[in-house]
């Protein structure tokens, strides 16, 4: 009998496929549903740092009653957290499989301070969904990391449950930035997350939000990136995240060196059952391969246990790799 039970952020998951961060996962049952259906783990929707800070702007100020302002903004902060923190508690009550919470922010200020009441809320881990588009053309690459860095070194004084990091691709070195973060004491990222992307609608002359589901195409850079970070000599767990629509998506970067996949876009289209289908993909995968437990093919084709390296470091299409020359 085929064996799914995996090891992530020092929790041991009875399948690596987790329900990741979405409106999907904001309410009791749909976590219901994933667990009975076969999740390992959930990830609740994120909690936004915008959505904390706009929230406190919005409120008009009050030159007259200064602190009532602050009472107000005191109050509007608890709300939204509050909110959070029930869903967690309610989470954790109802379900046996891990609950990681998300917190969703671009800068290192404000929000950690609410990171403890999140882990107090009963959190088995927590994942941070960090991005923020540098648009000032007088900062360096440098001065962007940091803020990574800052953030980092906050959270980790102020938690002590695991912390994965899902991160986007666009850094100089990306490998270094996880080096980076696995000398502060990350545990684990979660490679990539789907930004928001604009797209031009030519017939209304429009900025319209492009799909904000993955396709079949975005699985190939996450898998070069996984099969290179899993081959380092760091023990920084890895969460594949982007494309993982079939048990066969989750073998590719389970092979490649992740420790879990995450799925979001397929069970929008397909419905939170279909991790129950996953699952039994994985394990028919593994009959047919006689592999009995993930640890014994996981990472069977990273960077380093990969006979030709090199077809992880080729970039350009050279002349007689292109049949169209
Ligand atoms: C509708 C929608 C909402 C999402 N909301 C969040 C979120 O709140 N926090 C987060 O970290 N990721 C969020 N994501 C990103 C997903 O968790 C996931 O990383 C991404 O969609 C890639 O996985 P997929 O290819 O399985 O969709 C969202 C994705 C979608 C499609």
């Amino acid at each position: 009998m085929e064996n799914l039970t995996t090891k992530y952020l020092g929790l041991t998951l009875k399948s690596p496929v987790i329900m990741s961060s979405s409106r999907l996962t904001s309410t009791i049952e749909n976590l219901k549903e994933a667990e009975d259906n076969g999740a390992g783990a959930v990830v609740l929707k994120s909690l936004f740092e915008e959505q904390i800070i706009h929230s406190i702007s919005e409120i008009p100020v009050s030159e007259s009653y200064p602190e009532s302002d602050d009472y107000i903004s005191f109050y509007t902060r608890s709300h939204s957290i509050d909110e959070y923190l029930n869903l967690i508690r309610s989470a954790k009550s109802s379900l046996n499989i891990p609950v990681i919470p998300s917190i969703n922010c671009f800068s290192s200020h404000g929000w950690t301070d609410f990171a403890r009441d999140i882990v107090d809320a009963g959190a088995d881990a927590l994942e941070i969904n960090v991005f923020f588009l540098p648009l000032d053309r007088k900062k360096s690459a440098a001065d962007s990391e940091k803020i990574y860095f800052d953030l980092i070194e906050k959270l980790k004084a102020k938690v002590s449950v695991p912390i994965a990091l899902k991160i986007g691709f666009r850094f100089s070195n990306i490998l270094y930035m996880i080096d980076q973060f696995y000398m502060r004491g990350v545990e684990g990222v979660v490679l990539f997350n789907r930004f928001y992307e604009p797209d031009i609608d030519i017939n209304h002359m429009e900025i319209v939000p492009a799909s904000i589901f993955s396709s079949e195409g975005d699985r190939r850079n996450v898998l070069r990136w996984i099969a290179m970070t899993s081959a380092q000599v760091i023990k920084i767990n890895i969460s594949a995240s982007t494309a993982v629509h079939s048990g066969e998506d989750a073998v590719r970067y389970l092979l490649a060196g992740a420790d879990t996949v995450q799925v979001c876009s397929v069970l929008y289209k397909k419905g939170i059952p279909f991790l129950k289908t996953i699952n039994n993909q994985i394990k028919e995968w593994m009959s047919k391969n006689s592999f009995k437990n993930i640890d014994e093919f996981r990472g069977k084709l990273n960077w380093r246990n990969y006979e030709k390296p090199s077809v992880f470091e080729r970039t350009q299409f050279m002349k007689y790799f292109s049949s169209e020359d």
